[in-house]
């Protein structure tokens, strides 16, 4: 791959910006000041620095986040931080997308990867990955049941949907944890709103088989290993 599309990927500037910096001797390819934007580069084994500081590169990274409340789910908003602006800055660099969205007060599991397919597998409802949400209400949910009948709610265009019957995992006093593969507009939020129970509040604790890692603090992420990846589709 060519140097200056490299950087301007990992976000270092235009191809134009780049081609100045390497003029201006700030970019080194394996100890060597570079004086060509375009040489070829091999990403996975050159080491190369951009203002003496080391390039850090991750192929196919995908994170595991633990989102917290008050961030929105967006690559860019005019109001609120993002969960992007929550990133280490060597990750941030990297083409990351969203596996779905949780709302701005909701915390918990986020997956964001540079693989859309990836991504598309774990939010296509085809592909029936489940997501499980521990919903906290003011009151016990004592007509939960009443989530195994179809139920119509309106999707974020005010359309009405039949929503799939979600799997309740338990209700016990005030808190419930249900599984839905679907990921419509506040979906979990309109579901107990429905019941009569408004949702106080709301964590994505799992995907498939995934599970938010304990040791995450809130706004914090972790690198996903391959093996942590397979456990989403099973
Ligand atoms: N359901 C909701 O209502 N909100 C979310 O963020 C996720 C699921």
């Amino acid at each position: 791959m060519r140097l200056d599309k490299w950087l301007s990927n990992l976000k270092y500037g235009s191809r134009k910006q780049i081609e100045q910096a390497v003029k201006a001797g700030r970019v080194t390819v394996n100890q060597q000041t570079v004086s060509h934007a375009s040489m070829p580069i091999d990403p996975h084994r050159d080491v190369v620095t951009f203002d003496g500081e080391k390039i850090r590169f991750y192929p196919n990274l995908t994170l595991m986040m633990h989102k917290r409340a008050g961030v929105v789910c967006a690559h860019h908003d005019a109001q609120f931080n993002t969960i992007f602006d929550d990133l280490p800055e060597q990750y941030a660099r990297h083409d990351l997308h969203m596996a779905g969205r949780l709302d701005r007060d909701v915390t918990g599991l986020m997956i964001l990867s540079v693989d859309g397919t990836l991504i598309h597998k774990i939010i296509s409802p085809r592909k029936d990955v489940y997501k499980t949400y521990l919903v906290e209400t003011a009151e016990p949910v004592s007509n939960i049941t009443r989530l195994h009948a179809p139920l119509v709610l309106k999707d974020g265009r005010g359309k009405p949907y039949t929503i799939k019957p979600p799997k309740i995992i338990s209700s016990t006093g005030t808190t419930t944890i249900i599984k839905i593969s679907e990921g419509k507009h506040h979906q979990v939020k309109k579901m107990f709103a429905a019941l009569g129970h408004p949702v106080q509040k709301l964590t994505r604790t799992a995907i498939g088989a995934l599970t938010l890692d304990e040791t995450l603090s809130e706004g914090d992420v972790k690198r996903l290993t391959d093996a942590e990846i397979a456990q989403i589709f099973t």
